[in-house]
């Protein structure tokens, strides 16, 4: 079988990893892919926004299954369009990734099925955004509609922040068309919990939740990031809770998907807060998480290409899926600046050493020239352990992290430290 994974980042990396342990895979392609991916498939460069050039690629190239990892390919409609040509992708179609393509679409879908969500208003106005903000109590999150890589949402202090962020988005355009309107809601107090679903658009699938760090400092503090590590499984999310997700969050949005006629079929990302009133949805994603499923998928003992073709066909129902019974912590080692500016081309060492079977290194942002690794983005590697408890995991990971060396490399101290705490 030949199979296309789309992508670059460590969550790609994480995938073609996983899928490469399917021996019905003889044939294994990564677009454009990266030098950690480049040992388990074949690297083409086509960059995932050009879908014209990915569906000719997968035709010349006969390929039987294609795998996407980010968004934008899928909420600019990759899926339909490779339907349409009979090939089988995984990934939902454009309507049923709207789901993360548009957050005024995604809450106006939660509003209408009663799925427990922030209270929020939608703005196409300056003017109508202001007057919110300058009568509402407390505090307030400003989110840009469409996507902004995963930086659109700026949680606002005071009214003056907020009144900040509006104009940053209408006005000044940081988000381009993305932030011409906006979503204004209710800041949320609690634990987040990512949980990410198999769905064939009848039947969903949970698997491992996990727990992202999205701020880049220590203790949640600083600006958001995609993702400074994650992860799983989340001791606090105990049967009772993953069942209560599933009843009032992942089952009616997959009713909701198909009863609308956009029947989602793919990941379900559901990013959601545990509050005092019980778990509510702060966004839903239409793919794998990142960092998190540099987390989930080495736990997973049943085969993903499986799952995903489960998927496609429609029997998910029919799919067996097997957990291992331990904990993953994967730290990313990130440039010195991000989420803001950061210098590139740092050569990157250690990665030679002989980190154990538990120790998983991703490659998120590098590049080979000359024979030398190089960093060549904000998240540059993932490093995942696996132990028995999430505290050796915890310190497998830091391990390993303390033995890899780039100039400027920075990576938070306290990742899964949230899931130690008694419960
Ligand atoms: P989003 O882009 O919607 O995923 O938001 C990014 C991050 O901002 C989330 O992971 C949360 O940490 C935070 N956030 C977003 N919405 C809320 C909310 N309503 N209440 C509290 N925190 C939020
Ligand atoms: N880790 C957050 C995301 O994948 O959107």
């Amino acid at each position: 079988m030949k199979v296309l994974v789309i992508g670059n980042g460590g969550r790609e990396h994480a995938l073609v990893w996983k899928l490469a342990q399917n021996p019905a895979i003889d044939r294994l392609y990564c677009a454009p892919g990266n030098p950690g991916i480049e040992a388990f498939a074949e690297c083409a460069p086509i960059r995932p926004d050009d879908l014209q050039s990915l569906l000719q690629f997968a035709k010349e190239k006969s390929i039987d299954f294609t795998v996407v990892g980010p968004e934008l390919p899928l909420v600019h409609g990759i899926a339909d369009m490779f339907q349409k040509e009979g090939l089988k992708l995984f990934g939902p179609s454009r309507g049923a990734a709207r789901i993360e393509g548009s957050k005024s679409f995604a809450k106006d879908f939660m509003q209408r099925y009663h799925i427990p969500t922030a209270g929020y208003e939608v703005f196409k106005s300056m003017a109508n955004a202001r007057n919110y903000i300058w009568n509402h109590e407390g505090k307030l999150v400003v989110k840009a509609d469409g996507l902004a890589a995963g930086k659109g949402s700026l949680v606002c202090e005071t009214k003056s922040d907020a009144q900040k962020a509006l104009e940053e988005m209408m006005l000044r355009n940081v988000f381009g068309e993305a932030g011409h309107r906006v979503v204004i809601e209710e800041f949320l107090e609690g634990d987040e919990v990512s949980v990410l679903a198999f769905s064939d658009g009848k039947t969903v699938l949970p698997l491992i939740p996990a727990q992202d760090h999205k701020a880049v400092f220590d203790n949640d503090l600083g600006p958001n990031t995609g993702g400074m590590g994650a992860y799983a499984p989340v001791p606090f999310v105990n049967e009772k809770l993953l069942r209560e997700i599933r009843e009032t969050v992942l089952e009616p949005t997959i009713r909701g998907m198909a009863k609308d006629g956009n029947p989602y079929k793919g990941i379900l990302y559901a990013g959601l807060m545990l509050t005092e009133e019980g778990p509510k949805v702060i966004e839903f994603n239409c793919r794998f998480g990142d960092p998190e499923s540099q987390a989930i998928l080495p736990l997973l003992k049943s085969d993903l290409l499986e799952g995903m073709m489960a998927v496609v066909n429609g029997n998910l129902a029919d799919y067996n899926l097997e957990i291992e019974d331990r904990s993953a912590v994967c730290v990313i080692m990130a440039s010195e600046g991000y989420p803001g500016p950061y210098e590139k081309g740092k050569e990157i060492t250690g990665l030679d050493s002989d980190f154990g079977a538990d120790t998983i290194i991703f490659h998120a942002g590098t590049k080979r020239v000359n024979g030398k690794l190089l960093t060549n983005g904000g998240r540059v590697l993932g490093v995942t352990h696996l132990a028995q408890s999430l505290k050796d995991a915890i310190e497998g990971a830091y391990k390993a992290v303390k033995s890899i060396f780039f100039e400027g490399a920075y990576y938070r101290t306290d990742i899964g430290k949230k899931g130690l705490r008694n419960i």
